[in-house]
Parts: C-alpha cells; sequence; structure tokens
C-alpha cells in the first residue's frame, strides 16, 4: 500500500532509538477478531456488565464461562495477519523495542513478538480464585470448571473495575515516556488507563502515530495519523524503515 510519509515522520523512522507499540482490538479486526465498539462490536451484541465484571461472574459464572469458550473457539481457529508480522518485525528493526497490548488473544505472540505487556491478561489462560494457579485447560471435567485445588477457576483476564496485572501498567509507562516514537493502532481509545498511554508518550517528547480506519478519541492527540487499516499500514512502514536504514 501506498502511504504519504511527511518529512518529520520519515527523520523520526531513521532516527528512532527506541520505539513502543500499543495496540488495540482494531489490529486483531484482519484476523476475524471481533472488535468491541465498531458496527459488529462485541458490546453491541452482548452487555459489557453482564459479562466482563466480576459480579457477573459470582452471580453466573456458567453464562460468563460459556462467553469466554465461545471466545476462546474463535481465536483458536485464526491466525495473525499482516500488522501483527510487521509489528514482531519492529523489534530488529529499533534497538530497543517494546510492544503493549489492551488484546487478549494471543496473536501478536504467535506472530512472533515477545515481551509483550498484556495489559489485560490473556484469554487462554486460567486463574483459580483460591490458590493463584494458572493453567491452560481448554478442556473441563466440570463446568463451571475447577482447579485442582477445589477452588474456582477464571479466564485470566482483567475485568471492568479491576486493576490491571501487576507490574503492567508501570512498565508500559515506562516505555511510553521512555520512547521516541509510540504508534497506537486499532484502538478506540475509550478505556483506561491504557488510553492515556499515547499523551504519557507525547508528554515526554516522543513522536505519536495513530493507524485506525476511523478517527478516535486519542485522534487530536497525535503527531500523525493514518487512516486505513493496521494490516496494510504497517507493512508499508516496515518497508520504509528498511528503505531508510539501508536494509533492503
Ligand atoms: P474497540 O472495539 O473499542 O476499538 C477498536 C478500534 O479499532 C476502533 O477504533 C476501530 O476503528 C479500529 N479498527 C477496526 N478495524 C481496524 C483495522 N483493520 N485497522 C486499524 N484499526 C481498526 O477496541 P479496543 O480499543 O481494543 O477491555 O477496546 C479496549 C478495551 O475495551 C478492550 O481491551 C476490552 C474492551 O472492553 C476489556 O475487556 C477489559
Ligand atoms: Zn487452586
Amino acid at each position: 500500500m501506498e502511504i504519504e510519509f511527511s518529512e518529520k515522520f520519515l527523520r523520526v523512522l531513521k532516527d528512532a532509538k527506541y520505539t513502543a507499540v500499543s495496540t488495540g482490538a482494531g489490529v486483531s479486526a484482519e484476523s476475524g477478531v471481533p472488535t468491541f465498539r465498531g458496527e459488529d462490536g462485541l458490546w453491541k451484541k452482548f452487555r459489557a456488565e453482564e459479562l466482563a465484571t466480576f459480579e457477573a461472574f459470582q452471580a453466573n459464572p456458567d453464562l460468563v464461562w460459556e462467553w469466554y469458550q465461545y471466545r476462546r473457539e474463535i481465536i483458536n481457529k485464526i491466525k495473525p495477519n499482516l500488522g501483527h508480522y510487521a509489528i514482531a518485525e519492529f523489534s530488529n528493526l529499533f534497538d530497543k523495542f517494546q510492544l503493549i497490548t489492551q488484546n487478549v488473544d494471543g496473536l501478536h505472540r504467535v506472530a512472533g513478538s515477545e515481551d509483550i505487556i498484556e495489559l489485560h491478561g490473556n484469554i487462554k489462560r486460567n486463574r483459580c480464585l483460591e490458590c493463584g494457579d494458572i493453567n491452560y485447560d481448554e478442556e473441563f471435567a466440570e463446568f463451571p470448571p475447577l482447579c485442582k485445588c477445589g477452588g474456582r477457576l477464571r479466564p485470566d483476564v482483567v475485568w471492568f473495575g479491576e486493576l490491571l496485572p501487576a507490574g503492567a501498567l508501570e512498565k508500559a509507562y515506562e516505555a511510553a515516556k521512555g520512547c521516541d516514537l509510540f504508534f497506537t493502532v486499532g484502538t478506540s481509545g475509550v478505556v483506561q488507563p491504557a488510553a492515556s498511554l499515547p499523551s504519557a508518550a507525547r508528554q515526554h517528547g516522543a513522536f505519536v502515530v495513530e493507524i485506525n480506519i476511523e478517527a478516535t478519541e486519542l485522534t487530536f492527540i497525535v503527531d500523525q495519523h493514518f487512516r486505513g487499516k493496521s494490516g496494510e499500514i504497517l507493512p508499508a512502514i516496515v518497508d520504509k524503515i528498511k528503505e531508510l536504514r539501508g536494509l533492503k
């Protein structure tokens, strides 16, 4: 895909030593993972407060587990797209790189990214409410599933009103504040605290770029906005970085 690079952005791409990328559901949309707030978004069909809160889980663990098993089935069938693979290449193109995601689908890891800050957890993981044990089981002897210790298992994701995993937010802020170039990709920018990372990056001097098919809450604070699909724009940016750095 042909995209237009401003002089400023070209200079930053050439010189950036430390880049951070923060992703949301949009980066997985081209793989077939439903987003949350779009026209066919999950929150148009389901009520978040009935499914993605601890209160909902306590009141109706069967329903909440069914919903997560349904989403796991979708995720198990799909593959990363060109956007995930482009991001995986970023780590080889800069001295320092940090990936931050709100996604729980694990597709960045499948595409080859390492050291990923998963702000909202991982849908493939189960955690015991009693002993804290983690496992990746997908089939369960009983439903709703129980841990070996007899405690109740839950999906190891962050629900509304819950704290992010210990250390994840601190590490994400460190990256936002320390990087020279920050990308916010495929997120509507309405869920805190993830939505504050681009402005933290900007305040600390990073050049901030948004990639999204539409304008968002974040568009007005970024230095550069690319309107289009992440699976098309990110590979074009990777190509340009390689060209600027004499890597192709
Ligand atoms: P949203 O569904 O709110 O936003 C997805 C964004 O991706 C929108 O801004 C779309 O315009 C954009 N988009 C869609 N397809 C795209 C594509 N091919 N390329 C680029 N952009 C595209 O999802 P998030 O912002 O990730 O939290 O939502 C944040 C959090 O809200 C989620 O992590 C989840 C949800 O409730 C929890 O469950 C805690
Ligand atoms: Zn247990």
